[in-house]
């Protein structure tokens, strides 16, 4: 994969903010090796349980070190640069792989630099293309996050609108629990939204007219569970799912794509971009370029493969910093409450 970021700095970059274990290697525009670690103990719980992800990072982080080096090529005395993400996510998660880099970093006695998860989906999807960060608005869906951002560039970000309760992702997980389908449930939603009608229940499209850019999704999980109540003969029925499936993810398509073109408009970009876990969904792909086509915009997406988390796209983040001349200090602490801005 070749990058727009030309120089030869090789860059180790660690991700541990949430359930999945992550490391790369980016060396100057080419990425090396990306490896992901998932952890399927959670699907038994139905969401992360944090002490049980902060012990498997600490039990996959140092194969999974060995694992990207190898698969690099590379011995660990040719890094020079060391990244992980501090924040925003879950403390005990956050810790390990912050932890690791420093501890790393400090052994080798090369920079450390800390790399918020945010920004990290927010560039990724500038990663494949030959492209420099152009300004453009840009929206982040993950599970625990649904932003709306303008950028002008990087670390030159205004805040335009974010969720006032459930993130899109946790919208999508939440569903798919009451459908009794597996977690994460994205995934599985849009897998059973295929074979669905998404006409057949009316679910809310809430704050869809609201004068801001901002979104709520908990109003329309609950509308999922209050109309599941009234087909209580057919629950678990896979026509009732599929049909449940496929008009609550219209529903936060539609809510999605029509207030991130607002915020397009009302911004004057020429550019969209999307990332986040969200942004893998193929519904909200078509839609979203559609749309974009529609009135004009470029859409650029991130590959599926950098949409949901990975060390990758912190790897890059990490690269363009640098390029910028930014460094951390090895005591700066992690932060799960991290803002972009
Ligand atoms: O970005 P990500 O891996 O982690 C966070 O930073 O939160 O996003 C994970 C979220 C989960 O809620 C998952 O259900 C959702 O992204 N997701 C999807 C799809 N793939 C993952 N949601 C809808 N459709 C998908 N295809
Ligand atoms: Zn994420």
């Amino acid at each position: 994969m070749r990058l727009p970021y030309n120089c030869a700095v090789t860059i180790l970059a660690i991700e541990t903010s949430c359930d999945e274990t992550a490391v790369a290697i980016l060396r100057g525009n080419e990425l090396l090796a990306s490896e992901v670690a998932s952890q399927a103990e959670h699907e038994a719980y139905g969401g992360v349980v944090p002490e049980v992800a902060s012990r498997n990072h600490l039990l996959h982080a140092p194969r999974l070190l060995e694992e990207t080096l190898g698969k690099a090529g590379i011995a660990l005395k040719k890094i020079d640069v060391f990244a992980a993400t501090s924040g925003p996510g879950l403390a005990s998660s956050l810790m390990i792989g912050a932890s690791i880099a420093k501890g790393l970093a400090l052994g080798t006695g090369r920079p450390y630099l800390a790399i918020n998860h945010l920004e990290g989906h927010l560039l990724s999807p500038f990663f494949s293309g030959n492209f420099q960060i152009e300004p453009n608005v840009s929206l982040i869906v993950s599970g625990g996050h649904t932003l709306l951002v303008e950028v002008r560039g990087v670390n030159k970000y205004r805040i335009l609108g974010r969720t006032v309760d459930d993130a899109a992702g946790e919208a999508f997980d939440k569903v798919a629990k009451l459908l009794g389908l597996g977690y994460p449930g994205g995934p599985e939603v849009e897998r059973r939204a295929a074979s669905g009608r998404p006409t057949r229940f009316d679910f809310p499209r809430s704050m869809l007219d609201s004068r801001d850019h901002n979104f709520s999704f908990s109003g329309l999980k609950t509308a999922v569970r209050y109309r599941l109540a009234d087909f209580e003969k057919e629950r678990g029925m896979p026509e009732l799912v599929n049909d449940m499936c496929a008009s609550f993810q219209r529903a936060v398509v539609e809510v999605l794509v029509k207030k991130t073109l607002r915020a397009a408009r009302e911004c004057g970009a020429a550019l969209v971009t999307t990332s986040g876990g969200v942004s893998c969904n193929q519904a909200l792909r078509a839609e979203m370029a559609e749309q974009c086509g529609n009135a004009g915009l470029r859409l650029l997406t991130a590959p599926p493969r950098l949409c949901t988390d990975n060390a990758a796209m912190i790897a890059f983040a990490a690269a363009l910093r640098f390029k910028a001349g930014h460094r951390s200090a090895v005591a700066e602490e992690i932060d799960p409450n991290l803002a972009l801005v």
